[in-house]
């Protein structure tokens, strides 16, 4: 049977652990949010093609860079979270990793299209982009799956 006591601490542990998984739900969400937003900007940027409105081209451009930078943050701190304070969920430890991995690829490519005038690499761009947005999406529904812990389902297969 279980004790009064270690009722309330796994009571507290299971409080703590949907916290936790709070914070990372926040953060991998504002990733997902970072990524729909890029394909909105480049929406904008790619409406100007002439010489005239090379300026407001430019200016988006750097609105994307920026928000690709925005991402990647969001990505890495859901990423050392996960690793600090969910570390049993290697689910999401795993994901966040892989995440942050593939913005810095996507990013990459950007600038080489960017600045190289690599535009034969567009077509891997955009499609790698929208793999990101279903790994920054999928995380946040993961992570509100609760896995017991070792001790909770010890405890429960005792009661
Ligand atoms: C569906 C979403 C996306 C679309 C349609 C898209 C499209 C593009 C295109 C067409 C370019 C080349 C711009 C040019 O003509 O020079 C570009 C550049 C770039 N993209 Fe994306 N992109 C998307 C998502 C992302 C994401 C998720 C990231 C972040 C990781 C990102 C980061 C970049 C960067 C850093 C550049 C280079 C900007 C610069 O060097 O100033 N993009 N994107």
């Amino acid at each position: 049977m279980t004790s009064p006591s270690s009722a309330r601490e796994h009571s507290s542990m299971s409080a703590s652990d949907s916290r936790h998984r709070l914070v990372f739900t926040a953060l991998t969400s504002l990733a997902a949010l970072a990524v729909v937003l890029q394909g909105l900007w480049a929406g904008l940027f790619l409406q100007y093609h002439d010489a005239a409105h090379r300026a407001q081209r430019e200016s988006w451009i750097d609105v994307h860079a920026l928000g690709g930078e925005v991402a990647i943050a969001l990505a890495v701190l859901a990423t050392i979270w996960a690793i600090w304070r969910l570390r049993s969920r290697r689910d999401l430890v795993i994901g966040a990793a892989v995440l942050t991995v593939l913005l810095i690829i996507v990013a990459y490519i950007g600038g080489l299209i960017t600045d190289d005038e690599k535009d034969v690499l567009i077509p891997l761009h955009i499609p790698l982009a929208l793999i990101t947005l279903s790994v920054a999406v999928w995380l946040p529904l993961r992570a509100a799956v609760h896995q017991p812990s070792l001790a909770e389902s010890k405890d429960r297969v005792r009661t």
